[in-house]
């Protein structure tokens, strides 16, 4: 089983979402235990912007010539880790009420014409297989449930742009209100756990499906 883990906040592993995702690769890793795990981690800070070549590439009838660099070779080994990927897990804070610049660098490097989706008269159609996404947010606010005061352009944001490139299968937690710390955070904490241990609990034929797949794919 191959877990593509995209670590977005700027505090890295020692962030809220990041603690978050643990839970979801833990329960991933306890649903598939006969092949174990892979975990392969992307910093999504580290990456650069995409370039002028880059932009350049998108805007013209087919890609250069030659072997890619800059941005165009960044792109091209951030979705082939994406392709291999069984899982991909996704762990974010809420920045301004969206995605960080650091998640928004990752979508602009695999949202890609002509690599990830195809442009047809109905409109953007992805190329990649669907496969589960889950995404573990960080707010320090509230942005769902009737207390919420601020609105939520990160969960529509991350449905649509992945749902560009063929990806549908996404389910979200969330740790909101960190900025109240102390025992409201803690309960926040348990909440969200306990709701990923309820998902896992009841999702274990979708996980057997996944490896099945992935196993055929791998003898074939
Ligand atoms: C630049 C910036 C913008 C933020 N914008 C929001 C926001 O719009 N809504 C919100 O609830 N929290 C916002 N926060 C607070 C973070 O979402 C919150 O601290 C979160 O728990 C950080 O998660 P992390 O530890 O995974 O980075 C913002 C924080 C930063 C640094």
């Amino acid at each position: 089983m191959s877990v593509l883990r995209l670590t977005c906040s700027p505090r890295g592993t020692e962030s809220e979402s990041h603690r978050l995702s643990q839970f979801i690769v833990d329960a991933l890793a306890r649903a598939d235990i006969e092949r174990g795990r892979d975990v392969i981690e992307i910093d999504a800070n580290l990456l650069a912007h995409v370039d002028a070549e880059y932009a350049r590439a998108l805007g013209s009838p087919a890609d250069p010539d030659g072997d890619p660099s800059g941005a165009l070779r960044q792109s091209d080994r951030l979705i082939q880790s994406l392709a291999e990927a069984d899982y991909v897990v996704i762990a974010t804070p809420m920045h301004n009420y969206t995605v960080p610049s650091g998640l928004k660098a990752w979508i602009d490097h695999v949202v890609r014409v002509r690599s990830t989706f195809s442009v047809t008269r109905e409109g953007k159609v992805g190329v990649l297989a669907d496969r589960p996404v889950f995404v573990a947010v960080s707010s320090g606010g509230l942005f769902s449930g009737a207390e919420a005061r601020q609105p939520d352009f990160l969960t529509p944001y991350l449905k649509a742009a992945l749902a560009t490139i063929g990806l549908k299968r996404l389910t979200f937690f969330s740790v909101e209100g960190t900025a109240m710390g102390g025992l409201a955070l803690e309960a926040a904490r348990l909440r969200t756990q306990a709701a990923i241990a309820a998902y896992f609990a009841g999702a274990t034929d979708a996980v057997a499906e996944v490896a099945i797949q992935a196993s055929i794919h791998a003898s074939s």
